[in-house]
């Protein structure tokens, strides 16, 4: 591939990282960049504090052979490179927008190193109409060159699986008016095969919206359905199936659980619903979509509570920090805040997770961390599964029961088999079976 190509990507988060990895392993010449030079540095040692499959590999084989590298000189990385990406993050603010501070400020630094034509290319996901305002700003600082493009390119990544997302993308969206941009984006993608649509930048930046929050109403419908099957005896896991044969359904994101978290789906949905709030429409779907992801919660923890007859005093061993499983990242995780109510009704808890404790330590006081999930079982009341961890299936439940002063399993994403677990003495509740 050609060297000749130069890509700067501004913000070494999840997003950052993996597109930089990834555009340099194809080929081109990459550097990131971050104000942080700390992370600068521990990433040139070839540390990644996120954990991330293949990712750490992947970046220290691109630095060796050149093909990628840090910096914290914004200026000198654009005026070396053609395509300048923006991978900064936006966070939600108070009212649930999407903050674009990050956005604003990494276009105040391009401006300047704006020194022939190049693309900018937005792959932070932003409100409607955020490519146009990137625009303006590095119109509006008059860089030394006046022609460039910016263009609107949402990830879709998923984390614990972003590496091979972004070389096996279910599509590419690129959203310009302009068609030389096109051109070049058709091409910085070729290497790539996946179904390429090009739309105007408001509605790539739709897309993003749209899709995310889409996906979380799937979510809170099927957790629906499986608090109503709790009600009526039906097995939600027969439910899903039956409705997932049905292409239109499909089989994917019908897992009912603890709600969904993660740093995509409930900031997302929040910003969906305040932009269409700005613009005058009641959005109401998506008000359920949220209430029932709050009250998911919620209901895990009155479900402990029905199980052990109180909260107070007794010790519950959480198995499980994360958002999801495979990734250590705990940002708006359902198992933190389940953990925080059981905190808050005075539950002792004793916590273990296999990638997550280091964050969930920053995010937790008052509990207790258990290097295994032995130790955190040891004298417990009640053993409670909040992220799907591989590891949770193949534990030796025997030894838990033995371990446990009641046992007692509240397994919030239906991972063990009930059937087993019955047979080994224990007294267990899935979600929707
Ligand atoms: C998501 C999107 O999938 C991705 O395309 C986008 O770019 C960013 O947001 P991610 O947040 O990494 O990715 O995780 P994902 O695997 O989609 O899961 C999100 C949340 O939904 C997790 O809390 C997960 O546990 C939950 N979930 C997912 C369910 O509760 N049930 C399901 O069936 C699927």
């Amino acid at each position: 591939m050609d060297q000749e190509i130069k890509c700067a990507v501004i913000g070494t988060g999840y997003v950052g990282l993996v597109t930089g990895a990834c555009l340099a392993d194809l080929g081109y010449h990459v550097i990131c960049l971050d104000r942080d030079e700390g992370k600068l540095e521990s990433l040139r040692n070839g540390k990644v504090e996120i954990f991330e499959a293949e990712l750490e590999p992947m970046i220290v084989r691109n630095m060796k052979n050149g093909s990628l590298s840090f910096s914290a000189d914004i200026k000198s990385a654009v005026s070396d490179s053609f395509y300048i990406f923006i991978t900064v993050d936006t966070p939600s603010d108070e009212t649930g927008r999407a903050d674009i501070t990050n956005v604003e400020e990494a276009a105040r630094r391009i401006a300047p190193g704006v020194n022939s034509y190049k693309i900018i290319v937005n792959k932070s996901t932003v409100p409607v109409g955020s490519t146009n305002r990137v625009m303006r700003i590095i119109e509006e600082s008059e860089p030394e060159y006046p022609e460039f493009d910016v263009v609107s390119n949402p990830e879709f990544l998923r984390e614990g699986t972003a590496v091979f997302d972004f070389m096996n993308p279910t599509r590419i969206v690129i959203g310009s008016d302009s068609e030389k941009a096109i051109m070049h984006m058709t091409e910085l993608y070729r290497p790539i095969n996946a179904p390429l649509l090009i739309t105007d930048p408001i509605s790539a930046e739709m897309i993003k919206y749209a899709s995310n929050a889409f996906l979380a109403t799937k979510i809170s419908y099927i957790n629906a359905i499986a608090n109503l099957c709790e009600y009526i005896g039906a097995d939600v896991r027969e439910v899903s199936l039956g409705m997932g044969y049905d292409g239109r359904i499909g089989f994917e994101f019908l897992k009912p659980g603890p709600g969904f978290g993660g740093s995509c789906f409930p900031k997302d949905t929040r910003a969906l619903l305040a932009i269409a709030t700005d613009y005058g429409y009641n959005f109401d779907l998506l008000k359920g979509t949220l209430e029932v992801n709050r009250r998911q919660r919620e209901r895990m923890v009155e479900k402990l509570e029905r199980m052990l007859g109180k909260l107070e005093e007794v010790k519950i061993a959480a198995l499980g920090l994360s958002f999801k499983a495979n990734t250590s990242d705990v940002r708006e995780s359902p198992a933190i805040e389940i953990v925080r109510m059981l905190r808050d009704r005075k539950a002792n808890v004793s916590a273990y997770d296999p990638k997550a404790m280091d964050n969930a330590r920053k995010q937790l006081e008052g509990i207790e961390f258990a290097d295994n999930p032995y130790l955190a079982a040891r004298d417990a009341d009640a053993l409670v599964i909040l992220t799907e961890w591989d590891e949770f299936k193949w534990l030796d439940y025997p030894r838990i029961a033995e371990l446990m002063k009641r046992p007692i399993i509240l397994d919030t994403r239906n991972l063990l088999d009930p059937q087993v677990l019955r047979k080994e003495g224990f007294t267990y509740e899935g979600v929707g079976r």
